[in-house]
């Protein structure tokens, strides 16, 4: 059972029956055929839940109880409100990522809807320009004109209730017609992708926007319609999106917590998001305010971390002698150590977790044990680890991490940590 993980040496010394090997995957294939199944996927979004772990906790904790609520802090694209209302659970869920609001309405839409209408006017006697002093820096004028007449009539036009919907092929397009390397989640301007506009630029580059629009418009169609016919519940769902989520006070109990929350060494995902916040009218300054709040390059909180590996892992981060990189080991664990100490009282029944023990420079740190610490420090009690292999999550395809500039080493090997009351 403990094959893989023989270079680990704190994990070796654990008992068996609380740290069991599965495949999520396998576990759930009945239930869930691909990861990007129904309205999954319908925007790229890095380091996704894979459903199957989500579906997996909904129906292991919550089935058969009376209006469960699941609950996730850090819920990115939303997978587990996808979920959720498959499975018949109330969701409520928080991001910093303001994207995360458009992204859940869309992938949870119900009502019929048809390609009639999604289309938009590439025409439109408007303009709408971003108020990002960037902006020239990542689309070409050609491109700014068209892109500006269409987004127009999206902000003016489009009615309030079926943007979301619209707003994913346009964004689509949007990135694909600029100066970023659509195939790499963080905004970036490669080689490959002033090739691509150069190329762009000698053809019908405005066919080109309207039929990919179409195209992707078409495929949001067919995902929508799947989820439809996948019979989501009526479920209560409740998004904050653009909140910071160690600050914020839980509004009512929850069942379960069910979240994976940011890489020890993510990705910033408000800086790979600028161009897509940028185009849906989000300012610079909003955006800057934003970034600043990202785990774990933000302001190291006060709150304690209660947990002795913490500390004998920082030993060893500290003896690295890079400050950057003691900064976010200290950052994300009283990130996390706050938020947990914010909201605890208000989960209900369990918590799970769902983390890699990414290496920081070849030390591979066991996040999860260091999270299942703290909480029994607060008075909840390790029920279960499961561990799972990653097969084809999503991770981020940067060599280097920018914030860092150090190499980044991806986990093997991801945890679902479960703690109950
Ligand atoms: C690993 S991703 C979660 C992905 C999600 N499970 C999904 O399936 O799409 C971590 C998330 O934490 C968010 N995040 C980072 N710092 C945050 C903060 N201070 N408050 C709330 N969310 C934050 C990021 O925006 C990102 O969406």
């Amino acid at each position: 059972m403990w094959g893989m993980e023989k270079t680990l040496d704190h994990y070796i010394k654990l008992p068996e029956n609380r740290y069991e090997r599965v495949s999520f995957r396998k576990l759930m294939g009945h239930v869930i055929p691909s990861t990007t199944y129904t309205t999954h996927g319908l925007y790229m979004y890095p380091a996704k839940f894979i459903p199957h772990v989500v579906r997996f906790a909904l129906e292991k904790y919550l089935r058969g109880k009376r209006e469960p609520w699941v609950f996730d802090p850090f819920a990115g694209s939303g997978t587990v409100a996808i979920e959720a209302t498959l499975a018949g659970v109330n969701y409520l869920i928080w991001d910093l990522n303001p994207i995360t609001e458009l992204l859940v309405r869309a992938s949870t839409w119900r009502d019929e809807v048809s390609l009639r209408e999604l289309e938009v006017d590439f025409d439109y006697q408007g303009e709408f320009l971003p108020k990002w002093r960037n902006l020239n820096y990542w689309h070409p004028p050609e491109f700014l004109e068209i892109l500006s007449r269409v987004w127009a009539y999206y902000h003016e036009v489009v009615p309030d209730e079926i943007k979301p919907l619209l707003a994913i092929p346009l964004l689509k397009v949007t990135r694909y017609f600029s100066y970023s390397d659509e195939k790499i989640a963080k905004l970036y301007k490669s080689k490959y992708a002033r090739k691509k506009v150069a190329e762009l630029l000698k053809t019908d580059y405005r066919k080109g926007m309207e039929e990919m629009y179409l195209k992707e418009a078409g495929r949001v169609v067919e995902k929508v319609r799947d989820y439809i016919s996948r019979k989501p519940k009526e479920v209560k769902g409740i998004v904050h999106a653009g909140v910071d989520s160690i600050e914020m006070e839980l509004e009512r109990d929850v069942n379960l917590l069910l979240t994976s929350p940011p890489y020890l060494q993510a990705q910033e995902y408000i800086r790979s998001f600028k161009l897509e916040l940028f185009w849906l009218g989000y300012t610079e300054e909003e955006i800057r305010r934003l970034s600043k709040l990202e785990i774990p390059y933000r302001k190291i909180p006060e709150d304690e971390v209660l947990s002795e590996l913490y500390w004998e892992y920082r030993e060893r981060v500290k003896a690295l002698n890079h400050s950057k990189l003691l900064q976010i080991y200290d950052c994300y664990f009283r990130s996390l150590a706050r938020f947990l100490n914010n909201v605890h009282e208000n989960v209900t029944e369990r918590m799970a977790i769902f983390v890699g023990p990414v290496k920081v420079r070849g030390i591979r740190v066991p996040i999860d044990e260091i999270l299942k610490e703290h909480l029994e420090s607060l008075g909840w009690v390790h029920e279960k680890t499961y561990i799972d292999e990653i097969v084809a999550r999503r991770l981020f395809r940067s060599k280097t991490n920018p914030a860092t500039g150090l190499p980044d080493e991806r986990t093997p090997t991801e945890h679902l940590l479960i703690m109950r009351r």
